[in-house]
């Protein structure tokens, strides 16, 4: 995957599509929340996102448990630390109140932060 000049393919096919899914989805989020879109049209996008994300991070820590990587510990607990992120996010939606439009504005760069941070560890390890 190309994004903003920088190479995120971590070299595992089926890690490389889930991400590449994921962004697509996060796109359209994205998109829906910079444009205003109500709520009852933002919340079923943001359920995407979070459903990808759940199924790609059990998928990616039973791809990455074998390679036993130096920051398997921390990767593991920013991905609980990101699901927990997207669903206070929903649980704030219910209020009118809460500023969740401004938290929902950069989740694309939340994601690819993650890559780049934790995921890239595995590009050079896998078998
Ligand atoms: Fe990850
Ligand atoms: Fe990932």
């Amino acid at each position: 995957m190309h994004s903003a000049g920088c190479d995120l393919d971590v070299g595992i096919p089926e890690i490389d599509r889930e991400h590449e899914a994921i962004f697509e989805l996060s796109r359209e989020l994205e998109r829906s929340v910079v444009l205003d879109q109500p709520r009852e049209e933002v919340r079923p996008l943001l359920s995407a996102v979070a459903a990808a994300t759940k199924t790609h991070f059990e998928n990616e820590e039973r791809i990455m448990a074998p390679l036993h990587l130096k920051n398997e510990d921390r990767h593991k607990a920013e991905h609980r630390r990101l699901l927990q992120y997207l669903g206070d996010i929903y649980e704030k939606m219910n209020n009118p109140q809460e500023n969740w439009r401004h938290q929902l504005s950069d989740i694309n760069d939340l994601l690819f932060r993650h890559i780049i941070v934790f995921d890239m560890e595995c590009k050079n390890h896998h078998p």
